[in-house]
């Protein structure tokens, strides 16, 4: 049990006997009757859970079936039933659902509707990408978009504005730097806090953002105490600039990698905006997605072609290595009991980085091959290459013997294509739902081809390309 405190649409909450692991949809459902927020998938695949959260960063969207309570410690969050005025009036992302018919059965109307007033809160007006994590069965998204258009001028309302400035003063004067800790939830502050438990509690499981760890509780029901939220760890959310390099700690969010890296490697950004959704990518760490060693992550293939080298600490000890020699086998990684990841460090720049994601549906979806390319040049030859895959192998791998077959040759179509047998040598992809083993090896040859293409400045995006 563990003790927290937040504010529930606006209202002050604690809570002394929660389970660590108890997620806010079903508590917001089963404990406070809030049943406008719903439950489609409980895996963070539909949005019809959406609540807003607000802390000293701003109001964003998350999914309620995939947070545990005590990672709102400190908090603000907002449910559907928060989102009409005190005195009932429609927000105006309601009020234009209403005028463009934007819901039929209702039951993803919520959900929607709490993307759309965080998106109007923050100004945004890429509709699709705000709620590409929302699913609608029967409306159809014409409508709904149009309601989103119809509504983003329409000024904020007064009451969105509240939970900014009721967290500040709240964090203040009720949440204690000693709270929320219990023996089985322990919520560090710093990283040296984190390494002295983690040292002392091994087995424990630790937890970022939930965005996997989550559903080994909605899924597979599973008992995980003793464990540790990472949410609170402030030295693990910096982005900061090295030199020539840049260094990202664990913590930081998918969302917010994509918003600060855009201009440094645009490429990256750019796969990061089809990692998921917006409320999971608030959610889910890159921490998280090297530490779960997953071989169809979209986050190693990209950094292992900058040349990322990876910060592990254990105790007092830190150390690094090449990301790429993290990854031994399925699921095992060159990680010690008490070790936990503390970042990465990349280059700044790397011009030539491409980063291709193919997958069944263009948003939302797991990657069935993911291809990051990244060559140097000098005089038309090919100095060095680094080239990685997610969803070719049971780790992400770098394609050693295509890099070989590259290095050295002229950088021309007829020199790309001789090197492509050598994706044979690199990889034997196996058959599930998402791809056959022979449409994967085909599919990351053509990415090579893609890349040259790329380089050479024809369009190559699906969105770009004209029949
Ligand atoms: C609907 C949905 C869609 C998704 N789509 C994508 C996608 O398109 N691309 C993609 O790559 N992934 C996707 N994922 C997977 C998931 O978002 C990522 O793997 C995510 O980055 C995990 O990060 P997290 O912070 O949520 O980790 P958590 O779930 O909190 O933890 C994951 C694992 O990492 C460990 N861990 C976390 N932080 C650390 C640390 N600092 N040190 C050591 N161990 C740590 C945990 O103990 C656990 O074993 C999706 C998930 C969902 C639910
Ligand atoms: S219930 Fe589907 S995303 Fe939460
Ligand atoms: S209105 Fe029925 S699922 Fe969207």
């Amino acid at each position: 049990m563990t003790e927290i405190a937040f504010l529930l649409n606006g209202t002050p909450v604690t809570l002394s006997t929660v389970p660590p692991t108890r997620t806010l949809l079903d508590w917001l459902r089963e404990e406070r009757g809030l049943t406008g927020t719903k439950e489609g998938c409980n895996e963070g695949d539909c949005g019809a859970c959406t609540v807003m959260v607000t802390d000293a960063d701003g109001s964003r969207a998350f999914n309620a079936c995939l947070l545990f309570l005590p990672q709102l410690h400190g908090k603000a969050v907002r449910t559907v039933e928060g989102i009409a005025g005190p005195d009932g009036r429609l927000h105006p992302v309601q009020a234009a659902m209403v005028e463009h018919h934007g819901s039929q059965c209702g039951f993803c109307t919520p959900g929607f509707i709490v993307s759309m007033a965080v998106g109007h809160l923050n100004g945004r007006t890429d509709h699709d990408d705000v709620l590409a994590g929302n699913l609608c069965r029967c409306t159809g998204y014409a409508p709904i978009i149009r309601a989103a258009e119809a509504a983003a001028d329409a000024p904020v309302p007064d009451w969105m504005h509240a939970d900014r400035s009721a967290v500040a003063a709240f964090s203040l004067a009720q949440v204690s730097r000693g709270s929320g800790q219990s023996p089985e939830a322990f919520r560090p502050a710093t990283s040296d806090e984190l390494a002295d438990w983690y040292l002392a509690h091994p087995d424990a499981t630790l937890i970022a953002g939930a965005t996997d760890v989550g559903l080994w509780v909605t899924k597979q029901l599973r008992d995980l105490a003793p464990v540790a939220f990472l949410n609170g760890v402030a030295d693990l959310q910096h982005i900061e600039r090295r030199g020539e390099m840049l260094a990202i700690g664990a913590g930081v969010t998918i969302e917010r990698l994509r918003e600060e890296i855009a201009p440094l490697h645009p490429d990256f950004a750019e796969l990061l905006r089809r990692y998921a959704s917006v409320p999971v990518r608030n959610a889910a760490t890159i921490g998280g997605n090297i530490a779960n060693g997953s071989p169809i992550g979209d986050g190693p293939p990209a950094l292992i072609a900058l040349g990322a080298t990876l910060h592990l600490r254990r105790g007092d000890d830190i150390r690094k290595l090449p990301l790429e020699d993290f990854f031994l086998d399925y699921r095992k990684q060159d990680r010690q009991p008490g070790e936990f990841v503390l970042g990465v460090t990349l280059p700044a720049s790397a011009p030539a980085l491409r980063c291709y994601k193919l997958s069944k549906r263009f948003d939302q979806d797991i990657s069935a091959v993911c291809g990051c390319f990244n060559i140097a040049l000098e005089g038309g030859v090919v100095r060095a290459a680094r080239i990685a895959f997610g969803g070719m192998a049971g780790i992400p791998k770098r394609a050693a013997a295509v890099e070989a077959a590259l290095t050295g040759q002229p950088w021309t179509e007829a020199a790309v294509r001789a090197a492509l047998p050598a994706f044979a040598a690199d990889f034997t992809p196996m058959t599930d739902m998402r791809a056959s083993a022979a449409y994967r090896l085909e599919a990351a040859r053509n990415m090579l081809l893609r890349y040259h293409h790329d380089l050479a400045g024809a369009p190559v995006r699906l969105l770009e390309v004209q029949p």
